[in-house]
């Protein structure tokens, strides 16, 4: 979507033109998957499909917001500070007016359009994508300086506070920190990150949708929060200054195992064994062995399915049929789980031979509309037009 069609479509709903255009991208992970919020390093890349947001400032005491992809539109006083209805939308924007307002930003009112052609509920952090956007327009229009990782952080509060999530912060620091070819190694302990060249040759990278929407503020995912939370107390009684999952060896982990119910096993031997395929994963990354990358992706698929229990039964029909084919290096589920989209990376030309095998045992039957596409690490949020 283009600043001028935005710019449309937020003048057909408000009857003059927006103020500013921003845009906010959404991001796949190539590996390091539950463990941002255990202190671990991921390897997320921001991806083109973006959402946008145009907005204008006015002094009504309301901020109105449309959401294009839903036809849904909300309106709340400007100086909220509880979340509205559960599980509406536009909690995702009444938490980032908030933090804003916190922030000394003076808004009195606004004008929304939030638009674009990253799919809500596709599980490409769409919700941290519409943070962004919204707080990037927003804090250009009240004249305040947000850096890109206060941003991501006050994305992440919103999340935590106004949708009741209490997510890691790799979406929304992917979304903010995005480069064209590169992925991006975020070690989630210490909020630093450094940039790993991804432009792999003769592969693409396919994310391909389930279909099925995942909603994490449904409990599940706050569930696994939890028990990684009691694993480390658990660890901790038998290793005292254990502080974080980043002082665990698998060793430590199987030493204190009868001090947990099996499943908190499970839950914090996927974080230990995940945090080492991300090791390893990096290494493979640069030194451009992408057998041994997808190798990996299989094994933190089937972590994630056996140990997180986070997948579910349409996403190990796609995963079946992905093993069955000699092209695909590697793929596995993204994101919080239960639906959303998986990950595979396949030779070049067996690209459409994939989409197509996918489109007649998946899709077709089932009577999807959504197709598997090619993804790009590409460029992070910013302003592109202050009209
Ligand atoms: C969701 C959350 C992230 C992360 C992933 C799982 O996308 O928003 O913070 O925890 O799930 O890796």
């Amino acid at each position: 979507m283009n600043v001028e069609s935005a710019s449309n479509e937020f003048r057909r709903r408000y009857g003059r033109h927006p103020d500013v255009v921003a845009a906010a991208p959404g991001r796949v992970n190539l590996i390091g998957e539950h463990i941002d919020y255990n202190d671990g390093c991921v390897l997320p890349f921001a991806i083109s499909q973006r959402i946008v947001a145009a907005a204008s400032l006015d002094d009504s005491g309301q901020v109105h917001a449309f959401s294009a992809a839903l036809d849904s539109d909300a309106a709340f006083s400007v100086d909220v500070n509880q979340p509205g209805k559960p599980s509406a939308w536009d909690n995702y924007v009444r938490g980032m007016v908030a933090g804003l307002r916190e922030r000394g930003a003076r808004i009195d009112g606004a004008q929304l359009w939030i638009g674009g052609d990253l799919p809500p509920g596709s599980g490409m952090s769409s919700s941290a994508a519409l943070c962004v956007s919204t707080g990037l327009a927003l804090a250009n229009l009240a004249n305040v300086d947000v850096s890109q990782r206060d941003m991501a952080l006050m994305a992440q509060k919103s999340e935590h506070k106004f949708a009741g999530t209490p997510c890691g912060i790799m979406d929304q620091f992917a979304s903010c920190f995005g480069r064209k070819d590169h992925t991006i190694l975020l070690d989630c302990g210490r909020l630093a990150h450094e940039y790993v060249p991804f432009v792999p040759a003769g592969v693409a990278i396919l994310a391909i949708p389930s279909g099925v929407r995942h909603d994490l503020a449904e409990g599940a995912y706050e569930k696994r929060v939890k028990s990684c939370k009691e694993a480390l107390q658990a660890i901790a009684e038998d290793f005292p200054g254990t502080r974080s999952f980043r002082d665990v060896t698998i060793d430590m982990l199987s030493a204190s195992r009868p001090r947990m119910s099996s499943e908190t096993f499970k839950r914090a031997r996927h974080v230990v064994t995940e945090f080492t395929r991300v090791t390893k994963a990096v290494g493979a990354l640069r030194g451009n062995d992408l057998p041994t990358l997808g190798t990996l992706l299989w094994e933190t698929h089937a972590s994630l399915r056996d140990d997180y229990e986070v997948s579910c039964e349409e996403i190990e029909e796609m995963i079946r049929t992905l093993r069955r084919h000699d092209d695909v290096l590697g793929a596995r589920m993204v994101g919080g789980g239960f639906g959303g989209i998986v990950l595979a990376m396949v030779a070049d030309s067996a690209a459409d031979d994939v989409i197509r095998t996918l489109e007649s045992s998946y899709y077709l039957p089932r009577q999807i509309k959504d197709r598997p596409f090619v993804v790009k690490p590409s460029a992070g949020a910013s302003v592109i037009s202050t009209c």
